[in-house]
C-alpha cells in the first residue's frame, strides 16, 4: 500500500528533526528537505502535506530564507511552525511585526476556534513559545485559531485553502497536546494513512545500503552501545562479511564490557570482528591530564590513530558506518564551526580525519535514542544491550574526575557493577535513562573497624530523560540509596564516601566532564 510523505521544509529550527520524528510517531513517513527546495522537486515528491520549520532568521533580514509563492498552489495543507508561520504571512502580503522583546519559554493559550487544527483540544493550553518577531496583520482570508495575553495570533488558518500556522512549537513536549495539535494537521486536515512504521525504515535502510555499497568493503567502529551494535547488525543484514567491524578496547570500558562485546558479535552475529585493545596506550596518553576537555580530545584522538591503524590492515574499503544519532549532531554541531553553543565535544561526531578519505554511512542520524533501541529490537539484538543505559565514548574518563590511573579505574568499575546491580535488583534500570558512578578526586576521613580511613568519595548520578538533551534525577528511594551506599563502601575498597547528585539538565549536564 502507497505511504504518504510529508514533506518538512527546513529553515533551519533546532526542532526541524523533533517535527519528524513526532511525524513518525503518528506512522507517517516524512522527509527533511533544505527550505531552498523547487517546486519542480516538491511535486515530484508528491507530499500529502507540507510542514515549514521554524528557523533562527527575521523575514527582515537580508539574507532571511524565502518561501516560492508557488506552494500555495499545490492544493497541499500546509503547517508553518514559527518562522515558518511568519514567512508564509510575509509571502501573502500580511505583516510582521520586529519586536525588540523575546517571547521565550511557556505561554498560556486561548484557542478562539476547535474546528479542525485544535479539535478535541481544552479552551486554554500551555504552548511553548520561542520568537522575537510576530505576525501583525493576517493575509486574506486568514483567520484567528488561537491568541495568548502577548499575540493575538498565536495561530491563525486560511481554513479554506488549508493553510495554518503556529507561532508556538507543537513539537516540543513543553507544549500541550502538541501531538494531537499535529494528528489532527496530519489526519483530520490532510487525511494522510497512518501506514508507516519503523521496520519500513529498517527495509529501506537495507536496500539503500546494499546499493551504495556495492562490492566494497565497509568498515564500522563497534563500541557495545545500543547504537554502534544497531548500525553494525543493520549493515551486516545488508551486506554480510562485506562489513568489517572494529571494536578498539580503550581501557576506559565498564566491568567485562570487552568480553561481552566479543561473545555476542563474534560468537552470536557472527560478524567480522577485529579487536584491537589499546588500553595501555590511552593510559599513557591520559596521564597527567585533568582538563575535561583534554582529556576527551586525546581520547578522541587516539581513539582515531588506533582505529585508522587497525583499518589499514582491511584491504578495498570504502566507507566508514557510524552510529551518530541526531542530539549527538545537534550538541556538537557549535564545537565544529556551527550555530548553537559548544557545551561538550562529542568524539564520535565530526572527529575524523580529513585524509581517512572514506565515505559515511550513518543510517541513524536523524533518529533517536528510543527510536533505535525499537530497531535493535526488530534487528533481534540481546536485551542487555537493547535497554544498556547509554555510554559515552570517551568512557569512565569523564566519570573520574581529575586525572586517570588504573587504580581509579579499578575503583570506579566495581562501584559502578555494584550501582548496577542493586539498581536492576529493585527493577529500577529500565525507568532510569543511566545511572553510573563517578569517582571524585578527593579523599576525607572516615571511620571502619576502629580504624581512621583517608579515601576516595564516589558519587552517584542517576538520571531520567527522553533524549539525553534535557534530563531530571532519578528519585532512587532512600532505602536503596542506602543498599547501594553499603555495599560501595563495604566492598569497593578505595571508597569511604558516596553522595548522591540531585542536579537536573540543564544547567548541570549529566556527565560530570
Ligand atoms: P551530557 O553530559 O552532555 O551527556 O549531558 C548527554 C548524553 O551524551 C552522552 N555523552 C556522550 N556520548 N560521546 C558519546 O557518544 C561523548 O563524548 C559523550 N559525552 C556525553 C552522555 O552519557 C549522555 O547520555
Amino acid at each position: 500500500m502507497k505511504k504518504d510523505t510529508v514533506l518538512i521544509l527546513d529553515f533551519g529550527s533546532q526542532y526541524t528533526q523533533l517535527i519528524a520524528r513526532r511525524v513518525r510517531e503518528l506512522k507517517v513517513f516524512s522527509i527533511i528537505e533544505p527550505c531552498v527546495m523547487s517546486l519542480e522537486k516538491i511535486k515530484k515528491i508528491n507530499p500529502k502535506a507540507i510542514i515549514l520549520s521554524g528557523g533562527p532568521h527575521s523575514v527582515y533580514e537580508r539574507n532571511a530564507p524565502l518561501l516560492d509563492k508557488g506552494i500555495f498552489s499545490l492544493g497541499v495543507p500546509i503547517l508553518g511552525i514559527c518562522y515558518g508561520m511568519q514567512i508564509v504571512v510575509r509571502t501573502l502580503k500580511g505583516k510582521v511585526r520586529e519586536s525588540k522583546k523575546r517571547e521565550y519559554g511557556r505561554a498560556q493559550m486561548y484557542i478562539d476556534n476547535h474546528k479542525d487544527l485544535f479539535f478535541s483540544l481544552p479552551a486554554k493550553i500551555v504552548s511553548w513559545m520561542s520568537h522575537t518577531d510576530q505576525v501583525d496583520a493576517l493575509p486574506g482570508e486568514f483567520k484567528v485559531l488561537a491568541h495568548t495575553s502577548n499575540t493575538k495570533y498565536a495561530a491563525i488558518g486560511d481554513i479554506k485553502r488549508k493553510v495554518y500556522c503556529v507561532q508556538f512549537h507543537p513539537e516540543v513536549v513543553h507544549t500541550d497536546f502538541g501531538l494531537q495539535i499535529l494528528s489532527n494537521f496530519i489526519f483530520r486536515i490532510a487525511d494522510c494513512f497512518a501506514n508507516w512504521q519503523l521496520e519500513d525504515f529498517v527495509a529501506e535502510q537495507i536496500r539503500e545500503i546494499k546499493k551504495k555499497v556495492g562490492s566494497r568493503n565497509v568498515i564500522c567502529g563497534l563500541s557495545g552501545g545500543v547504537d554502534s551494535s544497531a548500525a553494525a547488525v543493520l549493515i551486516h543484514k545488508a551486506i554480510g562479511k562485506k562489513l568489517k567491524c572494529i571494536f578498539v578496547n580503550n581501557g576506559l570500558l565498564r566491568k567485562n564490557e570487552a568480553s561481552q562485546v566479543l561473545k555476542i558479535f563474534k560468537g552470536n552475529f557472527k560478524i567480522d570482528l577485529h579487536y584491537a585493545d589499546a588500553s595501555k596506550i590511552f593510559l599513557r596518553e591520559l596521564k597527567g591530564v585533568t582538563n575535561p576537555e583534554t582529556k576527551r580530545k586525546i581520547i578522541g584522538n587516539e581513539f582515531i590513530k588506533v582505529f585508522e591503524a587497525e583499518a589499514r590492515k582491511i584491504k578495498n574499503v570504502e566507507f566508514l558506518v557510524q552510529g551518530t544519532l541526531y542530539p549527538d549532531v545537534i550538541e556538537s554541531v557549535s564545537c565544529f564551526g556551527g550555530p548553537t553553543a559548544c557545551i561538550k565535544s562529542h568524539h564520535n561526531v565530526g572527529g575524523l580525519p580529513k585524509d581517512m578519505k572514506l565515505k559515511l554511512i550513518e543510517p541513524f542520524r536523524q533518529l533517536f535514542k528510543d527510536e533505535v533501541r525499537q530497531i535493535a529490537k526488530i534487528l533481534g539484538l540481546p536485551q542487555e544491550i537493547i535497554n544498556r543505559h547509554p555510554f559515552p565514548g570517551p568512557g569512565l574518563a569523564v566519570r573520574i574526575l581529575g586525572e586517570i590511573t588504573s587504580g581509579q579505574l579499578k575503583i570506579l568499575r566495581e562501584a559502578d557493577s555494584i550501582l548496577e546491580k542493586i539498581i536492576k535488583k529493585h527493577g529500577f534500570y529500565d525507568d532510569i535513562w543511566q545511572a553510573f558512578c563517578v569517582l571524585l578526586p578527593l579523599k576525607t576521613v572516615g571511620v571502619m573497624g576502629d580504624k581512621r580511613t583517608y579515601e576516595y568519595v564516589a558519587a552517584i548520578r542517576a538520571v531520567s530523560s527522553l533524549d539525553g538533551m534535557t534530563a531530571d534525577w532519578f528519585k532512587i528511594p532512600h532505602e536503596v540509596l542506602d543498599e547501594i551506599s553499603n555495599a560501595i563502601i563495604n566492598k569497593v575498597r578505595g571508597v569511604n564516601r558516596v553522595v548522591f547528585d540531585i542536579s537536573s539538565k540543564p544547567p548541570a549536564t549529566i556527565e560530570w566532564e
